[in-house]
């Protein structure tokens, strides 16, 4: 049966969460990142993303922008950074992070094909429309979907049950595609055909349920679609 419906990861899978480091450290001022920023957006990451599972488990939910806050003041505290005013500029850049370069033609030639696309994120719907409006992303989808309507982060079901809520879908009309392997092994648990985008050429993750397919990224994405409704 043919996939319908593509949903997508934002952070880290469409958008690049090492961009605001990156870019920041590269501003005049900034100098004190120019040796740390990689070491900061890898602990920020790290810190956002376990503070939406510790969240998750302690059913303590706090919207993406509080806890992308709270990982931010860990890494820095961690990295020697105290700094306000780079605090803010980091936070700011998160607004506007860019999205990786195949990111808006792999969307383009899905919805040429005629298919449903849409984001699942983490990510509080504000957030969210200020990475796709700068992303210039936003005809190339359908819906983006905000975790903040079901009060959970990923990768409870609860979440990936809000594909089928929305669009009328069943698990298998579905491909998920997320660069967080965590993630993608969720939704491939919940049920829907995944890939896992592993940019980072990272081993996979020991968990109970694994993706399909992987990818090293967007490129060949609409390739891989021709080869499933063939
Ligand atoms: C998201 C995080 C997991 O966008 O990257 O949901």
């Amino acid at each position: 049966m043919p996939i319908t419906t593509y949903i997508f990861d934002a952070y880290g899978t469409l958008f690049d969460v090492a961009a605001a480091a990156r870019q920041a450290a590269e501003e005049p001022g900034n100098e004190a990142l120019a040796d740390t920023w990689q070491a900061l957006a890898r602990d920020w990451r790290l810190k956002q993303l376990q503070y939406t599972w510790l969240r998750a488990i302690a059913d303590a939910h706090d919207d993406f922008w509080r806890v992308t806050q709270d990982g931010l003041d860990w890494a820095m505290e961690a990295n020697g950074l105290d700094d306000a005013r780079l605090r803010e500029r980091l936070l700011a850049l998160y607004w506007e992070l860019s999205a990786y370069p195949e990111v808006p033609a792999m969307l383009a030639t899905l919805k040429q094909a005629g298919k449903t696309t849409a984001i699942l994120s983490n990510g509080s719907p504000d957030m969210l429309n200020g990475a796709v409006s700068s992303a210039e992303i936003s005809d190339h989808l359908d819906a983006v979907l905000s975790v903040e309507d079901v009060g959970v982060y990923k990768p409870h079901r609860k979440v990936y049950d809000m594909v089928g809520a929305h669009f009328g879908t069943s698990p298998a009309d579905v491909l998920f595609v997320s660069s967080n392997g965590w993630d993608a092994a969720g939704a491939a648990g919940y049920g829907f055909q995944t890939v896992w985008v592993n940019r980072a050429e990272e081993p996979v993750d020991r968990l109970p349920w694994t993706p399909q397919h992987i990818l090293s990224n967007l490129t060949t994405l609409p390739t891989l679609a021709e080869g499933l409704d063939a």
